[in-house]
């Protein structure tokens, strides 16, 4: 423990808050010491505050931890310089930057500042060398604290299916429905009485997230900014009575970088060999990123969401689409590979870089 990177974790109670606690227990690198969220579970013990909805027991000693003010320095308990932050956007907008501005490395799932400019919006596997962005924020320079975000939950996993397809072939246009789970909207998220027996075909602002970050993701960092994957898309974005796991019907127009068209079996190739983390040695990296499931009612959320724990995205039924060129189906885990998970892989891959805190996570590495 005496090496482990301190983390703190502001939306503690959340539903994403919740899964960092649960796959931080045990990390071999970072440890959860400070826990955050609002007024009302300030000041309390965390198993009091929190209603917790995990399938695993809370840890002991995080039910006893005093929930704190979500200050950077609180009276009472300042927070770490690492910061894992799932609060909603428009609390994020205005707390990120004050965490940032006192010298913390602010990690985030929330949106309000994935489109900046100057902010990076990271997937390891996918543009890692987007990372580089934090020294073009003014927080970097005056305190050393910066801002990192993950995408929303189902650009997430469309973002790993298509990177080895756009690596190996291009990609003109995206058509994508999404059938999302409840666990995306936190808790209590939906009515019962909204979601049984029912599909809802609006999420706010989620095909607008769904099409700029996704684009943004698989752009190229030229000089200060990203330019975004020049490619159509379009976004239908459904909730449905699923709890985790988010399954998405994926259409797709492939580019020239071939000359010719794409095969079958050259994208199942692309994605099985995709494995761009490979002896990085990242806790969380899963081995196999995206993996096929060959038979032709796969994936489904109850049998494929936890695969890679969680960390993986699965892909199947690839067939020829008569609109574009190939349509399939992918599944991932939205509190995990889609939101915690995500945060996690970012940080571990900061400090694989030397850019989160590199002396104690090196000593964490070695010992
Ligand atoms: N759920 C997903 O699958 C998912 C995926 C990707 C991204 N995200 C993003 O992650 C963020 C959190 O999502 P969630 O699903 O975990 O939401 P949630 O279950 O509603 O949790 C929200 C958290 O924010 C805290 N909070 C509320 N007001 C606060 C304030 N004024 N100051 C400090 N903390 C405050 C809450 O604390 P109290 O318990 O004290 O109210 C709670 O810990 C959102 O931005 C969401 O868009 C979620």
């Amino acid at each position: 423990m005496r090496n482990k990177v301190p983390i703190g974790i502001l939306g503690a109670t959340g539903m994403v808050g919740q899964r960092y606690i649960q796959l931080l227990e045990n990390h071999p690198w970072f440890e959860v010491t400070w826990l955050a969220a609002s007024d009302r579970s300030s000041g309390r013990p965390y198993g009091e505050a929190a209603k917790w909805r995990l399938d695993t027991p809370l840890p002991e000693r995080i039910a006893k931890t005093m929930v704190s003010p979500a200050e950077p320095a609180s009276a009472s308990n300042a927070a770490p310089k690492i910061i894992f932050a799932s609060v909603d956007a428009a609390i994020a907008r205005e707390m990120e930057p004050k965490f940032a501005a006192t010298g913390c490395a602010v990690i985030s799932n929330s949106s309000a500042f994935r489109m900046a400019p100057n902010v990076p919006l990271v997937l390891p596997e996918v543009n890692a060398d987007h990372l580089h962005l934090i020294e073009e924020q003014p927080w970097r320079k005056e305190s050393g604290g910066y801002i990192v975000t993950n995408s929303n939950c189902s650009a997430m996993g469309l973002v790993l299916a298509l990177k080895p397809i756009e690596e190996r072939f291009g990609i003109e246009q995206i058509f994508v429905t999404t059938m999302q789970a409840v666990s995306g909207a936190g808790y209590p998220g939906v009515a019962s009485m909204d979601i049984l027996d029912n599909v809802v075909p609006f999420i706010a602002s989620e095909e607008e997230k769904m099409e700029t970050e996704t684009l943004k993701l698989l752009g190229k960092l030229e000089g200060h900014a990203v330019t975004p994957l020049n490619a159509k898309m379009t976004a239908h974005c459904n909730r449905v009575p699923v709890v985790d796991g988010h399954t998405e019907c994926v259409s797709i127009k492939l580019g020239k970088k071939l000359g010719r068209p794409a095969k079958r079996e050259e994208i199942l190739a692309a994605w099985a060999e995709f494995k761009p983390l490979a002896g990085l040695g990242l806790p969380s990296a899963p081995e196999q990123p995206i993996e096929w499931a060959e038979q032709n009612d796969r994936p489904q959320p109850r049998l494929d969401r936890n695969r890679g724990k969680g960390m993986t995205v699965t892909v199947g039924r690839l067939r020829p689409c008569n609109v574009l060129d190939w349509k399939f189906v992918l599944l991932s885990h939205n509190t995990v590979r889609g939101a915690a998970g995500a945060t996690i892989l970012n940080a571990e891959m900061l400090a694989s870089l030397g850019k989160l805190e590199p002396t104690a996570v090196a000593a964490a590495a070695r010992g």
